[in-house]
């Protein structure tokens, strides 16, 4: 086994993700904000955690809280501007954190000065930037569903008389990878962060960015084509090119981990890519054995490195899917002794549960507020958010379990998320140790990694 030194970060480190609306708002508006993000820094740095992974701060209306980015290359005024942006990188990599951003690249908002462009005139220079199909305007060019509305992926632009693609909200023009024009502007994009210091992308939709487009009535569902290879190798030279050991990680959405493993390519694709079948799988033995195996067979024989999530900010929390804090702490244990990168969730490590959203309060188009309820840090009304009344209710352990009341007590989910990271990173055995199965009851799982057994076990 190499030396730890000899591995890139990404492998032994365990990746925080921050939704920044949700975090820590600074300025009374009732979102979070990136100089929350900053002045947590001393919090994460003890927490143990090596990276954070920012979901998106750009400009946007929000269609879709910031994955309808309208400038790549601009912070939303909600966030604070580029100098904050400087400032959290800079302050970050000070604390031995490093940063890791979200990259768009599937879509746009309506509001992008591409797509308006775009739609202004047949001779428009963004013209051929998206997917523009011409028709009727009662059949949609196929049956293509937009991922949260229910209705077709495709919209009627009048004055064009043409149907445009969105595999997400009519705010989201889906942009044409097959044109070399966006590729190279695309690429900008990712200089631009690069080129500021961030450490790596978590990459959006990364499986679905190079799609066929097949017209008429009985198309499959959109998949990935071998044009998103090709695109995932190109982003891999321009990120490998830079120095600094930068990386990227996919959201590629497909519930089979043999495809997942795809997308690593022949070590010159993906550094890392999500596998979400765990995620979605009970906490059973039964079925995290499945998973895990899954993981061994797939992803090991080519050299991929897996990864491990439990929550983020599309699905409820786990502590609220597997329905008590003694399986979130199981399960916790779990994440941080698997072979791989894990990513937390920010407020998994206070055993946040999703908060209850009246119908009145509902804001997300998904039905996804639940889980991105606002971080509670202390025992004050406001909770150590500068306004009292942020963008989301507080979730139910606000009162008596923010992150003050925590730091006081050993046996907390605080204390116990902070002594798996010790253990795991003085222990090889907990991140880069092959493990073999042992015999136990059958509703426990138990695995050797190595020098250290680790167990976990539920019922
Ligand atoms: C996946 C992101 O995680 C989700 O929040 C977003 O709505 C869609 N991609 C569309 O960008």
């Amino acid at each position: 086994m190499p030396d730890d030194n000899d591995r890139p970060w990404w492998q032994g480190a365990v990746i925080y993700q921050i939704y920044p609306r949700s975090f820590l708002d600074t300025d009374g508006d009732g979102v979070g904000d990136l100089e929350g993000i900053r002045r947590r820094l001393p919090y994460l740095a003890e927490l143990g955690i090596d990276a954070i992974w920012l979901s998106p701060f750009y400009r946007s209306p929000m269609a879709d809280f910031g994955y309808d980015v309208a400038d790549h290359t601009d912070v939303d005024p909600l966030f604070g501007d580029l100098d904050d942006a400087r400032r959290l990188v800079r302050e970050a990599h000070d604390h031995g954190v490093r940063v890791v951003v979200d990259f768009v690249p599937n879509h746009t908002s309506d509001r992008h000065e591409w797509f308006a462009d775009a739609r202004s005139s047949p001779s428009a220079v963004h013209r051929d930037w998206y997917v523009w199909v011409d028709g009727e305007p009662t059949t949609p060019p196929n049956r293509w569903m937009s991922a949260f509305t229910g209705g077709p992926a495709w919209t009627w632009d009048e004055p064009n008389a043409r149907w445009y693609l969105h595999l997400f909200l009519p705010e989201q023009p889906d942009v044409d990878w097959r044109n070399p024009e966006v590729v190279a502007a695309m690429h900008d994009v990712l200089r631009f962060w690069l080129d500021l210091g961030v450490d790596g992308f978590r990459i959006d939709v990364a499986h679905l960015i190079g799609k066929d487009i097949p017209l008429g009535p009985d198309v499959p569902d959109p998949e990935p084509a071998p044009l998103t290879h090709e695109l995932m190798r190109q982003i891999r030279r321009l990120v490998d090119s830079y120095p600094g050991d930068r990386m990227t990680v996919g959201e590629v959405y497909i519930m089979s981990t043999r495809a997942v493993a795809e997308f690593y390519g022949q070590g010159d694709e993906l550094h890392l890519s999500f596998n979400f079948p765990p995620l979605y799988a009970p906490f059973e033995a039964a079925a995290w054995r499945k998973r895990i195996d899954r993981v061994v067979e797939e992803l090991d024989p080519i050299g991929a490195w897996p990864t491990w999530v439990l929550s983020n900010h599309d699905n409820p929390r786990h502590r609220t899917r597997y329905g008590s804090a003694d399986k979130a702490r199981a399960a916790a244990l779990l994440l941080l002794g698997l072979r791989g990168t894990p990513f937390l969730y920010a407020g998994e490590e206070l055993g946040l549960s999703d908060a209850a959203i009246p119908p009145e309060r509902v804001v997300d188009p998904g039905g996804r507020d639940g889980c991105r309820a606002p971080i509670p840090w202390d025992g004050e009304p406001a909770h150590g958010w500068a306004g009292a009344d942020p963008w989301l209710p507080w979730p139910p352990e606000a009162a008596v379990g923010h992150a003050a009341a925590q730091e006081g007590d050993a046996d907390s989910f605080l204390h116990l998320y902070r002594r798996a990271m010790t253990a795991r990173r003085a222990s090889p055995a907990l991140h880069h140790g092959s493990f073999t199965w042992l015999d136990a009851r059958p509703a426990c799982w138990r695995g050797n990694g190595g020098p250290t057994t680790i167990a976990a076990s539920w019922w």
